[in-house]
């Protein structure tokens, strides 16, 4: 006997076992077809050579909450608890997917069904009179809870100590001390610097998360932190405390991956990853393309930059215009009032010749260069020449490559999904683009709060949550700091 998801395919054996157990009662095809593709709706079968039974439910995402649709099993196989494999099934799959409550319609006579519901940990709640057609029987309305887990998550890649605290999806606390201002007089991130201010930031920014989300370090269930990619230096930071919290409070302990938490925090803010997507996540240390089929198992990392990250080039190009760090939020201003058609600056990796291997890839150190000749030109001849006008072309030409690559791949892979992370997304011609572009192209455009964009603890924590409530056994204490841990390791085991 096998379960597996029901798809559209299996239309036909879905029908014939749907008309022989629910009879007068039963869904048109119309319905069911409506049904198995419709977002968020999961279904599966149960197969004993043919399909013998079925159920499915569908996910509220912004509620937190799941509706069991149907269940039915061919008349000949009752009495042998598969109802109760397929109920354990659903249950399963609303628990990963973040539901607190899962709720259930039963016909009142159904008095097996009933004991069976209660046995799994339902409640009537409710009932609805004259519910069933043409029968006018009555459903009992049931309800099953689901306390989910609490998670603390440790964010230290980078230049921004971040502890946030989830309960499965729903954030309840994001505090983040960051030393960006530290770094500015030496025009980007030192490591030996941001290390220096994680361990003097991390415990009062601990303290703050949990003051923020009214718990106490007791309560919580597990601890998240993001292993790499990042500075090494900084992430031990991170990691030592984690370590820290787990061992002295004796609670298991998640080593995450940084890049696949910054896709992930998206289920704080929708409630459930709509999948596949794909993630274009820039910031001042990555620029990274990745096919999210699934967030847990499958990431696929199609490109990154092979020299500057974007947020590096901003910052960068701010200091040849003479504006200070970070750069990105200086050329952006400056940028407002320039024409992005005054130079045209060169596009990185976007020739026919670059196809082959670099078709995802991004590169920004020409870009910077040409910037740079440019402005020094102007400046031997004795021109003048507009800041502005610099700014907003040097902008443009990041702005198209970025946004160029993540539509082909859209295209390539048949995803009609674009996610958005990391620091540069407060870029506003970016978001203004992106906006324009993929409602052009029919995609979905999803660009989490600010604050889940740039590097933050909450959605370390919120990638915690998911392996948590997926079942999936903590990490051992033996891991450590991989500052270039592949995106394919969701989670160092
Ligand atoms: O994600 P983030 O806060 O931190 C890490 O890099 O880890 O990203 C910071 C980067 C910096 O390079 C900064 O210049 C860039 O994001 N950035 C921007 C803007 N605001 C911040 N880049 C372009 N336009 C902006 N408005
Ligand atoms: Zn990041």
């Amino acid at each position: 006997m096998e379960i597996k998801k029901l798809t559209i395919e299996l239309l036909h054996e879905v029908m014939q076992l749907e008309n022989q157990v629910f009879e007068s009662e039963a869904w048109s095809e119309r319905n069911m077809t409506a049904e198995l593709s419709t977002q968020h709706s999961h279904y599966f079968g149960l197969f004993d050579q043919e399909l013998i039974g079925y159920a499915g439910l569908r996910l509220s995402p912004q509620d937190y909450a799941a509706d069991i649709q149907t269940i039915a099993i061919g008349k000949e196989h009752r009495g042998k608890g598969l109802g109760r494999t397929l109920m354990n099934r659903l249950i399963e799959v609303a628990r990963a997917n973040g539901s607190e409550k899962i709720f259930l319609e039963v016909k009142q006579s159904n008095s097996a069904a009933i004991e069976l519901y209660k046995s799994l940990g339902f409640e009537q709640i409710d009932i609805r009179k004259n519910y069933y057609r043409p029968s006018g029987e009555n459903a009992l309305v049931m309800l099953k809870e689901i306390t989910q887990p609490l998670i603390l998550g440790i964010e230290s890649s980078c230049d921004e100590t971040g502890v946030g605290i989830v309960r499965g999806n729903r954030l309840l606390a994001n505090a983040l001390h960051s030393s960006m201002d530290e770094h500015a007089k030496y025009g980007g991130v030192v490591p030996e610097v941001a290390a220096r201010a994680h361990l003097e930031a991390i415990e009062p920014t601990l303290n703050q998360a949990l003051a923020q989300a009214g718990v106490e370090l007791d309560e919580i269930d597990a601890i998240a932190v993001a292993n790499g990619p990042g500075l090494a230096g900084a992430l031990m930071v991170g990691i030592g405390a984690a370590k820290g919290l787990a061992v002295g409070s004796d609670k298991p302990i998640y080593a995450v991956n940084h890049l696949v938490a910054h896709v992930g925090a998206d289920v704080l803010e929708r409630g459930a990853v709509e999948l596949p997507t794909i993630a274009l996540l820039v910031s001042g240390g990555h620029t990274s393309l990745l096919l999210v089929r699934d967030l847990l198992d499958d990431v696929e990392l199609l490109g990154e930059t092979i020299d500057d990250a974007a947020g590096e080039a901003f910052d960068k190009v701010a200091r040849v215009l003479g504006l200070p760090y970070p750069g990105g939020p200086e050329i952006d201003k400056a940028a407002e009032s320039g024409d992005p058609a005054a130079i045209r600056f060169p596009r990185g990796l976007m020739l026919p010749k670059d196809m082959e291997r670099n078709k995802y890839n991004f590169s920004f150190s020409g870009l910077k260069t040409a910037v740079a000749r440019w402005v020094e030109k102007c400046e031997e001849a004795n021109e003048s020449y507009s800041t502005a006008d610099v700014a907003a072309s040097f902008r443009e030409a990041v702005i198209d490559v970025l946004l160029t690559k993540a539509l082909w791949a859209c295209e390539e892979f048949g995803v009609p999904r674009l996610l958005l992370g990391g620091g540069v997304v407060a870029n506003a011609r970016l978001r203004q683009e992106a906006v324009r572009r993929c409602s052009e192209a029919g995609i979905e455009l999803r660009i989490p709060r600010f604050s889940l964009c740039t590097d933050n603890g909450a959605m370390i924590a919120a990638l915690g949550a998911q392996l948590v409530m997926s079942g999936r056994a903590p990490s051992s204490l033996g891991f450590g700091a991989e500052s270039t841990l592949p995106v394919t390791v969701v989670q160092t085991p």
